[in-house]
């Protein structure tokens, strides 16, 4: 069986200095990686290079994605993977998160954009997901604005758009980093039961 994801030689430079060196990796369906370094040895612009989201970055190698190069396909084939096949969920969920729209509407556009879902499909889906990902009272949150959310809300509220789309494949950079201990593990539990449904490659300077 060829792997969902296969990283070879993976080098990534800014303005020539090489900050990923040929890194090499694969992860099959349903298999959870994590790439755990130092801050500053690369975890994040890995994740990013992989949809080409770096940047400024000069990037060599290749990522097979079901079999196809993310780092040399054309950016329309690209854009169609992002969020859709391929999610991301990042280390900041305030930087991530549109400030000035719903936590319903973002998660709601993500279907309508990606799956060709009705506003009212989109909206319902929302909630749902909002449900899956343990946020109580889900209709009153999906019409608050990322500020009203408390820190592990709107984390979870990320987890819900970046699976909106079943995703075949999560990167998830840092995801627990902005939270306080005892909501880490909440959210640890969660991808733990998430992952069930998507294979995931997660970013961490500390083992988790
Ligand atoms: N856009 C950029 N332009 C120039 N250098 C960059 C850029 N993004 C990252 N770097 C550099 O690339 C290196 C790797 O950064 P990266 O963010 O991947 O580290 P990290 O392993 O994710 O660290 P942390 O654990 O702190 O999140 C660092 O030296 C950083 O300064
Ligand atoms: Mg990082």
């Amino acid at each position: 069986m060829s792997a969902l994801l296969d990283v070879k030689d993976l080098r990534v430079s800014f303005g020539g200095k090489e900050v990923v060196k040929g890194i090499n990796f694969s992860i099959n369906a349903g298999e959870k990686l994590a790439l755990v370094g130092e801050s500053g040895s690369g975890k994040s612009v890995t994740a990013l290079s992989l949809l080409r989201l770096a940047l400024n970055a000069k990037i060599s190698g290749q990522a097979l994605f079901d079999g196809r190069d993310t780092l040399a396909m054309p950016e329309p084939e690209l854009e169609g993977l992002r969020g859709d096949d391929i999610a991301m969920i990042f280390q900041e969920p305030m930087t991530a998160l549109n400030p000035l729209m719903t936590i319903g509407r973002q998660i709601a556009e993500v279907l309508e954009l990606k799956k060709g879902a009705s506003k009212q499909e989109a909206h319902q889906r929302a909630i749902e997901l909002l449900i899956e990902v343990g946020i109580p009272e889900p209709e009153r949150r999906a019409a608050q604005f990322p500020h009203q959310l408390s820190g592990g809300q709107r984390q979870r509220a990320m987890i819900a758009m970046a699976l909106s789309c079943s995703p075949k494949l999560l990167l998830a950079d840092e995801p627990t980093t902005a939270l306080d201990v005892t909501l880490r593990l909440q959210i640890l539990n969660l991808i733990g039961e998430l992952q069930k449904r998507a294979t995931w490659l997660c970013c961490s300077s500390r083992t988790i």
